[in-house]
């Protein structure tokens, strides 16, 4: 194949684009783990971390993607054979789902079709008939970004609160924390988990769990056989124990670096950013949707999220063509369907360090895919989403 000149585009929800300082912090030599270096890197990025999941509590770093995350959680938090309840929206979460059963968890689920959210009435009196109080915890996944669904995180917490239910609350914050507003002990959340490579604009390989306070002061210990995952390990004085071993080196830097570069923008402004570019997504599908077979999987708007945009394509179209060409002939990289919707959608990510023209470059590439591959969708797209920038820059212009 001819080499593609310029710049390839990723927009796929995850690995994210990397900006260059955050690339560059991770070009040096290791060094001794006893260097007060590394150690003030590590106390350092705890402290970023802390305001990033909205905690005053703990903040554990694997060496893990967001799999490993979720085993840290369960393995630390249950007992084999505990019952959970688990809000399945999308893809993620059921894979959350048969992680926790495969690992001799006695999983409870309530189901959404992935295109709503889940009524928060019927976790209410889910929980409501557990009158033996065996329910250990309700798990949410906040955007699943399988389905671009965002379901909020309050209306979960009354409805546990609704019936004096103990359960605690896990959150799977992967594709929310960082994209939009996000804290922790004031939601109520008693356990979050992240990732690098979303909205942290990093590589891949550190998994992050923000640790309540409530959570800690009840000394909650699941009796699943852990080493690795153990956190209460992980509370040890020097880096070789907080990371269960060597640490992640370059990696770590890079999260740094990425702290570095929200804290310099703002969590307000990542935020609003983050909305702004989704507003601009929406307004294009809204009209390639408008005439055509293409629909948003997540047809109440509200419900949209900030991070991605998944979009399904007509009944017995292969939507893998339509993003292998993307890839092929226009160097642009969007997701593709996943579970159920495999072959069947794709998905614009727009998180973490995005900016206008970014979006802009993806939008035009996905717009020509479209008549390219000869699917039937509505004219001028594009210019409804430089139309939905132009309104929200003149309100700050
Ligand atoms: C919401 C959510 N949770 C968990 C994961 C799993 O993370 P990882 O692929 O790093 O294991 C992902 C990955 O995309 C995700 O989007």
């Amino acid at each position: 194949m001819p080499r593609q000149a310029g710049r390839a585009f990723l927009h796929t929800p995850g690995p994210t684009h990397i900006p260059d300082s955050v690339l560059n912090a991770m070009h040096r030599q290791s060094m001794d783990l006893g260097d007060p270096k590394f150690s003030n890197a590590c106390d350092d990025i705890v402290a970023r971390l802390k305001p990033l999941f909205g905690t005053d509590g703990d903040v554990y770093i694997y060496a893990a993607n967001g799999h490993g995350g979720w085993e840290a959680i369960l393995t630390n938090v249950f007992s084999p054979g505990d019952k959970i309840l688990l809000i399945e929206t999308g893809f993620f979460s059921e894979d959350w789902r048969d992680h926790a059963r495969e690992i001799g968890l006695d999983v409870e689920t309530i189901s959404a079709d992935w295109r709503s959210g889940v009524d928060p009435q019927l976790i209410a009196d889910h929980l409501a008939r557990d009158v033996d109080r065996e329910i250990k915890a309700v798990l949410l996944t906040h955007v699943d970004t399988a389905a671009g669904l965002v379901t909020e995180i309050a209306p979960v917490r009354e409805a546990i609160d609704s019936c004096n239910h103990p359960a605690l609350l896990l959150v799977d914050g992967v594709a929310s924390i960082g994209t939009m507003p996000f804290h922790m002990d004031n939601m109520g959340v008693d356990i979050a988990i992240t990732a690098t490579q979303k909205a942290l604009m990093g590589p891949p390989g550190i998994a992050l769990i923000g640790v309540g306070k409530q959570l800690h002061s009840h000394n909650r210990e699941g009796g699943y056989p852990r080493r690795y995952w153990d956190w209460r390990k992980r509370n040890g004085p020097s880096n070789y124990a907080q990371f269960g071993g060597t640490g992640p080196l370059q990696t770590l830097f890079a999260l740094q670096q990425a702290l570095v570069l929200m804290e310099a923008e703002g969590f307000d402004n990542i935020f609003s950013r983050h909305a702004r570019i989704a507003n601009a997504v929406h307004a294009a599908v809204e009209i390639w949707a408008g005439s055509g077979d293409l629909q948003f999987n997540v047809p109440n708007r509200i419900e949209r999220a900030p991070a991605v945009t998944t979009i399904l394509t007509p009944e017995g179209y292969d939507s893998e063509k339509l993003r292998g060409h993307l890839r092929s002939s226009l160097s642009v990289s969007v997701g593709g369907g996943l579970g159920k919707l495999f072959g069947k959608a794709f998905r614009i990510g727009h998180m973490g360090d995005m900016n206008e023209p970014m979006i802009l470059g993806c939008l035009c590439s996905v717009e020509m895919a479209l008549n390219e591959c000869g699917l039937a969708h509505g004219k001028g797209g594009v210019t409804a989403a430089i139309e939905s920038f132009y309104q929200s820059r003149n309100k700050v212009l």
